[in-house]
């Protein structure tokens, strides 16, 4: 199977996964990349059975709009059901790397309100110690130069994403070669350097479920 068949694949798992729950009411959390791009265009076939989404990236809002989802603004949404999205990187206890497509913030705000979170990835992602790829942090631009030294002091190597800003208007350091083998504690350190927005550390809020592309089929794991 290639990448793109096992992504599919994660996101009709993830479609028969939320399909019984649907209710006219429901509002949907929706991730960003190419992932979360299959699950949308398999999601507006039941567009009629749910209310709508909150999107994570302009990228996404305007794709869902474009097969006439309904796209509401996370402040006048009271309940978010499920929120589905993709990863760079998952460890077997569902902690992510999140923000090679740069939403890594809004992704991290919708997960937080989410009551279920089902990352769908395949299998190319599982990794036994998270950090092989960079970890995106998001940075108010006038805290780069600061912030670069103090990722340095924690024992990354931050390398400028040259060309990107974000939907919120800041820049993305990707951290290489950090040592991941707490991510909680790295996810709080991180947070906790002046001029950081967020890091692309999903620990403290894990996914809950993990639906895994591989070639013998898609593996829930929770
Ligand atoms: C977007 O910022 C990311 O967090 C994506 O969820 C992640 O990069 C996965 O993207 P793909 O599904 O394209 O691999």
């Amino acid at each position: 199977m290639t990448q793109d068949e096992l992504k599919k694949a994660v996101a009709k798992a993830a479609i028969d996964h939320i399909a019984p729950s649907l209710e006219r009411e429901t509002v949907i959390g929706v991730g960003t990349g190419s992932t979360a791009n299959f699950f949308i265009d398999m999601l507006a076939e039941l567009k009629n059975e749910f209310d709508g989404a909150v999107a994570s990236s302009e990228a996404t809002a305007e794709r869902l709009k474009s097969h006439g989802i309904p796209v509401y603004d996370l402040n006048s949404t009271s309940e978010l059901e499920f929120y589905v999205d993709g990863a760079d990187e998952t460890n077997e206890r569902l902690e992510l790397i999140k923000g090679g497509g740069a939403a890594l913030t809004r992704e991290k705000i919708v997960a937080a309100v989410a009551k279920t979170f089902i990352c769908i990835a395949d299998d190319s992602k599982m990794v036994g110690i998270l950090g092989g790829f960079p970890l995106p942090v998001e940075v108010i631009p006038m805290a780069r130069s600061h912030v670069g030294r103090e990722i340095v002091k924690l024992g990354g190597d931050p390398v400028y994403r040259e060309g990107v800003v974000t939907d919120n208007g800041n820049i993305i350091i990707d951290v290489h070669n950090m040592d991941i083998s707490q991510p909680i504690r790295i996810e709080e350190q991180l947070n906790n350097i002046v001029g950081v927005v967020t890091n692309g550390l999903f620990a403290r809020r894990r996914a809950d479920l993990l639906l895994l592309g591989t070639k013998d089929g898609v593996k829930s794991i929770s």
